[in-house]
């Protein structure tokens, strides 16, 4: 297809900022080794808030192909929100995603899809792009429920936004029962869901729309699963945890293709 492959290191609450540092350094020193590097694959990290300036210096100093996001962001743009930190700011420090409604958040911090939906037009609103999490429960999976699981969680972070604001929206499906397991979803389930999210967003925003959007797979992606999920016609990327903490591993799952 013509959608360009995004693969996405979420760092969640890990590293220091020496250490994250360090390990984009290294990170674009394994990729640069290889012949063809970062080939048509956009390769994002997110690291936790403290680092992104320390990283972003990194990636301007060194003219990186790198791209930086966010784990998460107020609905707020600004004002008495201690502890909090808005779309603007993140902005402004040179990120282009923010990652949203990831389940951790949704588990941790009880964020539900309205407000999942509220980040989301904070987000378009800070010209960020939006990478939004959707997945089923293990107990959701097991009774048969998760398409209308999953699509329900599409539809209500997309609920009252136009098409023609969500040009560069990214959905990554993240079954709950695969992430941190190491049980990764089969490419045959990842591609049923992924392709019934395309579908879900053609019919509420249009084709056009649905077949541009990125839609990723995450859940213990590892070097050994990542060419059979890419395989996969719906499947434009990975959001990947654990293996995006070292650098050979993330190299690896963003080399794919060889
Ligand atoms: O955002 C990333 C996902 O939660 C996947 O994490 O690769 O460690 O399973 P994981």
């Amino acid at each position: 297809g013509s959608r360009i492959p995004l693969i996405a290191g979420n760092w969640k609450m890990n590293l220091d900022h020496l250490q994250a540092t360090h390990l984009v350094q290294k990170l674009d020193w394994v990729l640069r080794d290889a012949s063809h590097a970062y080939d048509e694959v956009e390769v994002a990290v997110f690291p936790p808030f403290t680092h992104l300036r320390s990283v972003e210096t990194l990636i301007q100093a060194d003219q990186l192909e790198i791209m930086l996001g966010a784990q998460d962001l107020s609905q707020h743009a600004s004002g008495a929100h201690t502890g909090d930190i808005s779309g603007p700011m993140l902005a402004k420090l040179g990120c282009e995603y923010v990652i949203i409604g990831h389940s951790e958040r949704r588990e941790q911090h009880q964020e539900t899809d309205a407000l999942v939906n509220l980040k989301v037009k904070a987000a378009l609103a800070a010209n960020l792009a939006p990478v939004i999490c959707v997945g089923e429960s293990l107990a959701t999976r097991e009774a048969g429920e998760h398409i209308a699981f999953v699509t329900r969680q599409v539809d209500e972070a997309l609920e009252g936004i136009e098409a023609s604001r969500l040009g560069r929206a990214v959905i990554a499906y993240e079954p709950v029962w695969a992430i941190g397991t190491g049980a990764v979803a089969s490419a045959e389930d990842a591609q049923e869901v992924c392709a019934e999210i395309r579908q879900r967003v053609a019919h509420t925003h249009g084709q056009e729309l649905a077949d541009g959007m990125r839609i990723l797979y995450g859940g213990s992606v590892k070097p050994a699963s990542i060419a059979e999920l890419m395989d996969k016609e719906d499947v434009d990327g990975a959001l990947v945890g654990g293996a995006s903490l070292t650098a050979e591993e993330f190299a690896q799952i963003i080399r794919f293709r060889s």
